[in-house]
């Protein structure tokens, strides 16, 4: 075993503060990382405050991060994949059970007993697993990911989460040139979701809060920008989209997005907001229109992301943080206030 510095959290009320941490010595099928870039993901806010208590209560101390890029450093023997000084990634989860139908079809993230990259029980060590806010990360070789080497490794990471977060449905519900695409919500998730929709050909029409991010959105791959809160500018795309992608991850009005779905169209909430959010019958109802959700993706996909980013060059747009500042990058998360995703360098961690 070794130890490595990290962050965490000691209640839902308490900053990220530095630690030490223990990891386990590789298995035959472990590889050993250490972490470059971790992003932040609102998850981890919502997690380390316990947000959402109701489905997935936050066990403390509480080491977030799910979007992870590093190195290898050491492999077990039965390792192939990988070799020391080889970039490697790892995003939501670190293991499933691997016999269950959801991961016979390459589908882990529905596994049963999936373990997520933190807060969930660690089946080697006891305890519950510690995530990316992290020096080192130790996992089996079958949920490490490769990086394509053209790609930014700060940019990269979010990729991991915000990536595949926002790829999986589109390929899922078949986002293909000739569609229309909504995307609301311009921050970590969004800003990725315009990114795809933009490459995969489609019209791309954001939603945002915020009129700062207007040039941005264009810039990101957007077709049209609308300010959600201009009723008019709303009422202008009324029973137009094919599929639009919900990534807000406060309360906001839903039935304003369900009502601009054409027939037979999907909204997939993405964001997972604290509280529960109303929605009017009458609004699925009329049109055939239908209400989705969508976690992370399966390992395959998340590789097949990869390669896709690694393709057509893309990854996240982001400001590099020290790890000393996640606690005011919280607060700047809340105000959504960040173009588009913090990614922490960690050798800010070993100074
Ligand atoms: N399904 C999954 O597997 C999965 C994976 C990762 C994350 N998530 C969830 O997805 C959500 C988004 O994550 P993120 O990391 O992208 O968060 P983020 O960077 O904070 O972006 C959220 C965006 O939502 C909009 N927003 C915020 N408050 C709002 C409000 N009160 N009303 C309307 N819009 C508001 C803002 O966009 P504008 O300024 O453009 O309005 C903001 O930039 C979170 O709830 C997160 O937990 C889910
Ligand atoms: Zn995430
Ligand atoms: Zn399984």
């Amino acid at each position: 075993m070794h130890k490595t510095k990290a962050y965490s959290a000691a209640s839902a009320t308490s900053p990220l503060v530095s630690t030490t941490i223990t990891r386990r010595d590789p298995t035959d099928n472990d590889v050993q990382i250490e972490i470059l870039f971790c992003g932040i993901c609102h998850s981890d806010l919502h997690q380390v405050r316990n947000e959402w208590s109701g489905f997935m209560p936050t066990v403390y101390p509480c080491i977030p991060g799910h979007e992870i890029v590093g190195l290898v450093t050491k492999v077990g023997s039965a390792v192939k994949k990988f070799k020391p000084r080889d970039l490697a990634a790892v995003g939501c989860m670190v293991d499933s059970d691997g016999t269950c139908p959801e991961c016979k079809a390459g589908l882990e993230q529905f596994c049963p007993n999936a373990t997520y990259t933190y807060n969930l029980p660690d089946k080697h060590l006891g305890g519950v697993t510690y995530g990316g806010y992290s020096g080192s990360i130790v996992v089996d070789q079958r949920f490490v990911l490769r990086v394509p080497a053209n790609l930014h490794l700060a940019g990269a990471a979010p990729l991991l989460c915000a990536g595949i977060t926002t790829y999986s449905p589109m390929h899922h519900w078949g986002v293909t040139k000739g569609k229309k695409v909504g995307v609301v919500g311009i921050g970590g998730l969004g800003h990725m979701a315009v990114k795809f929709a933009d490459a995969l050909g489609a019209h791309v029409v954001v939603f945002t809060t915020s009129p700062s991010k207007k040039d941005d959105a264009i810039r990101l791959g957007a077709d049209e920008v609308v300010i959600s809160k201009n009723a008019d500018e709303m009422a202008k795309h009324a029973g137009s989209f094919d599929f639009i992608l919900d990534a807000v991850a406060a309360e906001h009005d839903m039935n304003a997005y369900l009502n601009l779905l054409r027939r037979d169209g999907n909204i997939v909430m993405v964001g997972a907001p604290e509280k529960a959010l109303p929605i009017a019958a009458f609004n699925l109802i009329m049109g055939r229109r239908s209400l989705s959700g969508s976690p992370i993706g399966g390992i395959a996909e998340t590789q097949e992301m990869l390669d896709f980013c690694g393709k057509h060059n893309i990854t996240a747009d982001v400001e590099v943080i020290p790890i000393q500042k996640v606690n005011e990058a919280y607060e700047r998360l809340l105000k959504s206030d960040v173009k588009y995703r913090f990614s922490i360098d960690m050798a800010s961690l070993r100074c």
